[in-house]
């Protein structure tokens, strides 16, 4: 279904989450590929952002392949986001998100994320800064409150709205509950009743039957999709397919595929990155994509440690051979292999 956040148009209702050391240029592109509507870098700091050190360049660097892509700022001064609004406008950004959904203590302990959801009269002052600073639209993503005592989603929602945001985004859970028992979407089918800009859903949508149950069970107009994508990001394909058919209709990517789809992952990280930081990023999404592989577990030690781009397409290639000798598959047709034996050894760069 598409989707339209203030004056930005998305051809469909499916958002790729904002995800700190998870969401960077490779990721985005995976999601973009196989169905996002809209992406987003992982949330920034305002002040880092302002201050623009070296490493900020390389978490908000994004290319226009990626459009429309969205920034999001955590913080609670409303003067540092409003001129990080600015910046973010004349830098290309199509959305800017406000974070105050994120309940991790060095966040929280400046105030920010879902702390902020504890002050708000501050929280107002954040949005009103934000909006009146630039004209591409500004949205909210919000939990459900700090704890059971105190859940001012609704409020805060509306408070949003009259600030003139654009969307609003709830994960359901409270700040106390981190990621801790299950999102109850009762809140946000309460939130859609109140509201009347889009409200986005985020929150365990992992299978395509998760993604049609939250839609039609609260009304929503969008569904923000997280840890399902991780070693998946034909998700987004397949829960769009459900919506419109009923069922996905084009299968699923086999186990050559995904191999060959995590090689292309991080060849695209060692684009963004320098090769060793590369290695380090893929440690963490190597085993997603493999974790369906028969016989993959025994790699999967040796994948959490991989330290050279060679050692990696080295355990890459050793799970496809064991694949296709599982599935008997014989030696001259063996096809998974993107980089032959006999090629010479890519070079280390960075
Ligand atoms: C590793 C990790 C990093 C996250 N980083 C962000 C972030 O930068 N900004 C944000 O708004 N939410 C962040 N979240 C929360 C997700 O966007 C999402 O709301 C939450 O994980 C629930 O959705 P899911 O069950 O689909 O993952 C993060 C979650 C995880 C697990």
């Amino acid at each position: 279904m598409p989707m339209k956040i203030g004056s930005l148009q998305l051809k469909n209702n499916l958002i790729a989450a904002p995800l700190a050391g998870v969401s960077n240029r490779a990721y985005r592109v995976l999601c973009k590929r196989y169905g996002a509507g809209l992406v987003y870098v992982e949330m920034l700091k305002v002040e880092s952002f302002l201050h623009h050190n070296r490493k900020m360049m390389t978490l908000k660097y994004y290319r226009d392949d990626e459009r429309p892509v969205g920034i999001q700022f955590a913080g609670n001064n409303p003067q540092w986001l409003a001129e990080a609004c600015k910046m973010a406008q004349d830098e290309g950004y199509d959305v800017i998100d406000f974070n105050m959904g994120c309940p991790v203590p060095k966040i929280g302990r400046c105030g920010a994320g879902s702390a902020l959801m504890a002050y708000p009269d501050r929280a107002a002052k954040c949005f009103e800064a934000m909006v009146q600073a630039v004209k591409i639209p500004v949205t909210l993503k919000m939990r459900a409150g700090v704890n059971e005592g105190c859940l001012n989603f609704v409020e805060m929602g509306r408070m949003a709205e009259g600030c003139g945001m654009q969307a609003v985004t709830i994960h359901p859970r409270t700040r106390a509950q981190m990621f801790t028992g299950q999102a109850d979407h009762s809140r946000t089918a309460e939130l859609k009743a109140a509201l009347k800009v889009p409200v986005i859903a985020s929150g365990d949508i992992k299978e395509p039957e998760d993604g049609l149950r939250v839609l039609q069970q609260t009304g929503c107009d969008g569904l923000m999709l997280g840890r399902g994508v991780w070693g998946r990001p034909w998700l987004f394909r397949e829960i769009d397919e459900t919506v419109r058919y009923g069922r996905v209709i084009t299968p699923s990517p086999g186990p050559l595929e995904r191999l060959s789809v995590l090689r292309e992952h991080f060849e695209m990280l060692v684009e963004t990155f320098d090769v060793a930081t590369s290695c380090q990023v893929v440690r963490r999404y190597a085993t997603w994509y493999v974790r369906d592989i028969p016989g993959s577990p025994q790699f999967r030690a040796r994948l959490t440690r991989v330290n050279t781009r060679e050692v990696f397409h080295e355990i890459v290639d050793e799970i496809t051979d064991h694949f296709e000798r599982a599935i008997g598959v014989p030696p001259d047709e063996q096809l998974g292999r993107a980089r032959p034996k006999s090629e010479p050894a890519l070079q280390t760069v960075g």
